[in-house]
């Protein structure tokens, strides 16, 4: 099961593990249901996550090595980069084999692609140039049919524009206060040059706000995005030098020209996965005073940024998509299906594997480097070029490897007792809301919540040492020896009894830990426990401790 639903905000009366929906959630799990649901898209701030609980599998999301750039090519030879996913000059004879870059076949939108026009006849008719064609440049505010209009500056309105400039030229709306507002949409300059008969439009930056972020998006008339402030000043420059205006600024001659060229072609090669900015972060939370949970969150990262996938053409939501049969979206809800998959893939390889080993698989083979080799980063801001080098809080285990999980060599099971077991660990718990919500009691046994026998370690205040166990599975046809390695977080010094086991085919052993704080820090430190099989087995548990107090 994959969900893309969480609380908009923290439960206010409740802990996070017993709101109604993850109660619903521990019950699903204990009917053998495997629960993916999207971490949240509220990064990159810590403590944003919308998916709390041990029993489910809590997906971040990350960028892929694919990218589309389009660019703007002026009369002056200039080529300004930007954003969109449309083409210009090569609409027509688009072949199929040319859109397979696209991994889509030819939806109604492209259609219209071909069926556009070239107007030669066009007393502003476009010129033939460095192979592209070349059409008028004109900026909507000089198209305004009243000056100082911001709904003609952006775009906004077919009536603030005068047609006659606006047909057949490629027309520059402007980033202003509406954008700003968020009054003003993307969906309205498209419809909006459209209707005017707009060769193509250009939505560029403007300095008075900066950059914006801008994601390729389909467009049914050739458009671009320039979303840097630093390119569009170029842009500027080039319409100034060419446009000859009257002493009261009005436009008597338009001399500048450009072309909208190809967009839609895919390039990879850039360095992924890095988490996405808006991947909600970790560390877990109990409760809506954010006190810290020991439980590893997210617990896996997948791509979840610019995903191409099925769309209904008749879909509400953002008319920029109506008609089209595939979109390319972002948000961890995209990256919940690769998981979801990959359980599927799972389970089918092994039927009797419950809903935690199955996580158990993901987590502790999930890879922690790009595709570079490089330490998988993580983005900082929507923003390029502020990157941190990835944490568990950001991407659980790492990236996952469907092919790793089918083999993990190990694996830790929990089930409903145990989650169970660990509610009623919790600081504070009151048992009785326990046993309403879940219909089980308490026991007294005394037990504490890094306990639960899940794939990572999570200690959000070690104060002096405290010893964890996890109990794990030989899920492999072989007899395995395993040596146990320990990459200590800062602050930490760690034990582990045994040092190396060797274990026989679907049987278990226990691990013992011994967490010891060494220096106090003022943030969560990371490190994991390595676990080596004779059989190239590697299992991961990752580890993420707050040493507090030395005793
Ligand atoms: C814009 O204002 C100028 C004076 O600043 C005026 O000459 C021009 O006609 C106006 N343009 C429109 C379209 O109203
Ligand atoms: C710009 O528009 C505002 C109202 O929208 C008006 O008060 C102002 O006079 C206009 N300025 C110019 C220079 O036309
Ligand atoms: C956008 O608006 C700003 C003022 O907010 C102005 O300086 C700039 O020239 C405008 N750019 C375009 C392309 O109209
Ligand atoms: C209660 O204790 C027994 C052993 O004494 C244990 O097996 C069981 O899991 C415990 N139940 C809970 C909810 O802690
Ligand atoms: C762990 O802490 C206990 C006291 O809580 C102490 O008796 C024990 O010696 C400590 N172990 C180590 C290895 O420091
Ligand atoms: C495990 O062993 C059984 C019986 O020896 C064999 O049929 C099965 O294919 C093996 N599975 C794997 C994953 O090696």
């Amino acid at each position: 099961m994959t969900l893309s639903i969480g609380p908009d905000e923290t439960p206010q009366d409740t802990l996070t593990f017993l709101s109604v929906l993850d109660i619903i959630l521990l019950l699903a799990q204990r009917a053998g249901v495997f629960v993916v649901q999207a971490a949240g898209n509220k990064g990159p701030s810590p403590s944003t996550l919308v998916s709390f609980s041990p029993w489910i599998m809590t997906v971040a999301a990350s960028s892929t090595d694919r990218t589309y750039s389009a660019t703007l090519v002026l009369g002056n030879g200039l080529q300004l980069q930007g954003v969109g996913l449309s083409g210009f000059e090569r609409i027509i004879g688009f072949s199929n084999a040319e859109l397979a870059g696209f991994n889509i076949s030819i939806s109604p939108p492209w259609n219209m692609f071909i069926k556009l026009p070239l107007i030669f006849g066009h007393p502003t008719g476009p010129t033939l140039g460095n192979g592209f064609l070349k059409y008028r440049l004109v900026f909507a505010k000089d198209a305004a049919k009243v000056n100082n209009s911001t709904l003609a500056d952006e775009c906004q309105e077919p009536k603030a524009l005068q047609e006659g400039l606006v047909r057949g030229s490629i027309v520059v709306c402007n980033f202003s206060s509406g954008f700003y507002r968020r009054t003003s949409t993307l969906d309205a300059i498209l419809a909006t040059t459209k209707s005017l008969g707009a060769m193509g439009f250009v939505f560029a930056a403007n300095p008075t706000y900066g950059d914006f972020v801008a994601e390729p998006i389909t467009f049914s008339i050739p458009g671009i995005m320039i979303p840097s402030v630093s390119s569009v000043e170029a842009l500027m420059q080039y319409y100034a030098e060419k446009t000859v205006r009257n002493e009261k600024g009005v436009v008597l001659n338009y001399g500048a020209q450009a072309s909208i060229v190809e967009g839609r072609r895919a390039k990879y090669g850039d360095e992924a996965p890095v988490v996405s900015s808006f991947s909600s972060r970790g560390p877990d939370i109990i409760d809506a005073h954010l006190s810290l949970a020991d439980v590893l969150k997210p617990d896996i990262l997948a791509p979840g940024h610019q995903v191409w996938s099925a769309w209904s053409p008749t879909s509400a939501i953002g008319s920029i998509l109506t008609g089209y049969n595939f979109a390319l979206l972002s948000g961890t809800s995209m990256a919940c299906p690769h998981v979801a998959g990959i359980a599927a893939l799972l389970k089918h390889s092994y039927p009797s594997w419950s809903p935690s080993m199955i996580a158990s698989a993901m987590i502790t083979t999930a890879s922690k480097n790009d595709n570079k080799g490089k330490p998988i980063m993580a983005a900082q801001s929507p923003f390029a070029n502020e990157y941190q080098p990835a944490t568990p809080f950001d991407f659980g285990g790492g990236l996952i490897n469907a092919a790793a999980a089918l083999h993990p060599g190990l694996v830790v099971n929990s089930g409903f007792e145990d989650y169970i077991s660990f509610l009623c660990s919790l600081p504070n718990v009151n048992q009785e809301t326990v046993r309403t919500a879940t219909g089980r009691a308490c026991n007294n046994s005394k037990r504490f919540p890094s306990d639960l026998n899940i794939p990572s370690i999570t200690i959000s205040a070690l104060v002096g040492n405290i010893t964890v166990q996890r109990t794990f599975k030989n899920v492999e046809n072989r007899t395995e020896t395993y040596l146990c390695s320990v990459l200590p977080p800062e602050g930490v010094e760690i034990r582990v009894f045994p040092t190396s086991f060797t274990i026989d085919t679907q049987l278990t052993q226990d691990l013992k830990m011994e967490l010891k704080a060494t220096k106090l820090l003022d943030a969560f430190s990371f490190g994991e426990i390595l676990l080596t099989g004779s059989l190239d087995h590697i299992v991961r548990i990752p580890l993420s401790v707050f040493p507090v107090s030395l005793t």
